[in-house]
């Protein structure tokens, strides 16, 4: 897929820099032809010597000096040109924001600035960096700009904490960069993904509501973006991705409207959201006080509408994929759910397991269909979940 694809791979300073070699020596083994272009500052952590052998072709560090006799004076527009995809990783918070700002004082930013390709930033820092608003606002910004930011994971980070910042695992990676040249095998299909858990209203101040993250659903709606379709996204969780066309719900109720108003159109539906199954009979107007006398406070709730079920069962064209989230008898419930709900495929998840389910970045799923037998996958990142789901549907419904 990427060979003969032009790839610049703009290295800065972090110190996930060292990871960088292997998706370098990644690229190189399909084929890729890739270019380096490294910061100053990732030249204290890595020597562009090493990145030149594993690339094999000079790295670019500098916007002055011709690398060899055959280069002209403007490397940053000759390799902005050359480019086909530019990968930035690990980018620090510096060139973020460079990014976001239009501003280019080194040849990593200059090019950046001057291409035209596609570009897929993988941020990788420290979580309070990382988290910081000015960071956040400008990913904000180059998402708006359509650009592709793949989150960081959560784990162990080279100062000694655990948090969100360290760069995504080399196959999320090499999976998000296949991505950009997928061939378009969904292009013309219309899908819906709901994501995120729905928050029913106690008060002004509270709500009912679940540890969904969205991130299941999003891998879902990207994906089918990265293949061509038209995505629109109905979501609890605050999110703005490039090319998705996304409506902010709150409620199982809002989720439906929403829903019902798009379902006619579309091609797909996939219900990743975590609909809250009852909401409370009454919303307080005001904030509910503490009463000294009473221990015990009881909160009357009443059934949400079953969202799957209710549009399911208007469907004419519609390919329908629900998720079980269940924490036993995984087969026996998601079965049940595939029948009752009028699903196409239900993807169960067991969410007592550790790293899958809510608010993680990997899952595991077994697909159900009808007089099919289940299938298992193993553990794997969300976004590889998304694409051999996609892999899935194109296989069994396009063909
Ligand atoms: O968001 P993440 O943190 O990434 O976590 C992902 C996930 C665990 C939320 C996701 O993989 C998942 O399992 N989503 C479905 C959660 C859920 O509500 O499961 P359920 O077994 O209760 O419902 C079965 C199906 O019916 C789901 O497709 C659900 O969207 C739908 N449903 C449920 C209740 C309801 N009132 N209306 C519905 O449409």
């Amino acid at each position: 897929m990427l060979k003969d694809k032009h790839i610049t791979v703009y290295v800065t300073g972090g110190i996930a820099a060292y990871k960088t070699l292997n998706i370098v020596r990644k690229l190189i083994k399909q084929q890729a032809l890739v270019q380096v272009v490294m910061t100053e500052s990732a030249q204290k952590f890595i020597t562009p010597l090493t990145f030149a052998t594993l690339s094999q072709r000079p790295v670019i560090t500098d916007n002055f000096t011709p690398q060899t006799e055959n280069d002209d004076f403007i490397p940053h527009i000759k390799v902005a040109l050359w480019t086909d995809l530019a990968i930035v990783v690990p980018a620090t918070a510096n060139i973020i924001g460079k990014m976001a700002n239009g501003l280019a004082d080194d040849i990593a930013s200059t090019s950046l600035l001057a291409t035209k390709a596609p570009k897929l930033v993988f941020p990788a820092m420290n979580t309070d960096m990382y988290d910081n608003p000015a960071v956040q606002h400008n990913l904000t910004v180059l998402k708006q700009m359509n650009v592709q930011i793949v989150e960081p994971a959560t784990g162990f980070l080279a100062e000694g904490m655990t948090g969100k910042g360290r760069l995504p695992e080399l196959d999320t990676i090499m999976t998000n960069i296949e991505a950009q040249f997928n061939e378009k095998k969904l292009a013309g299909k219309k899908v819906i993904v709901t994501a995120g858990g729905t928050k029913e209203a106690i008060d002004p101040v509270r709500f009912i509501g679940n540890r969904s993250s969205g991130k299941m659903g999003f891998a879902m709606a990207e994906v089918a973006r990265d293949l061509g379709a038209e995505v629109t996204l109905i979501t609890t969780v605050t999110a703005s991705l490039p090319g998705i066309n996304v409506i902010q719900v709150q409620t199982a109720e809002e989720m439906m409207k929403q829903l019902q108003d798009v379902f006619p159109t579309a091609d797909v539906l996939i219900m990743a959201a975590a609909v809250a199954d009852f909401k409370p009979v009454n919303v307080a107007d005001q904030k509910i006080k503490k009463n000294d006398d009473e221990d015990i406070f009881t909160i009357k709730l009443t059934k949400n509408p079953d969202i799957l079920q209710n549009v399911a069962a208007t469907k004419t064209k519609q390919f329908v994929v629900g998720f079980a989230a269940e924490t036993q008898n995984l087969l026996e419930n998601a079965e049940k759910k595939l029948n009752k709900k009028n699903a196409d495929v239900i993807l169960a998840n067991n969410v007592a397991q550790a790293d899958a389910g809510f608010n993680v970045d990997t899952n595991k799923v077994t697909l159900l269909q009808k007089n099919h037998e289940p299938v298992s996958w193993p553990l794997m990142s969300k976004i590889d979940v998304a694409q051999k789901f996609w892999e899935f549907y194109i296989n069994k419904v396009e063909k």
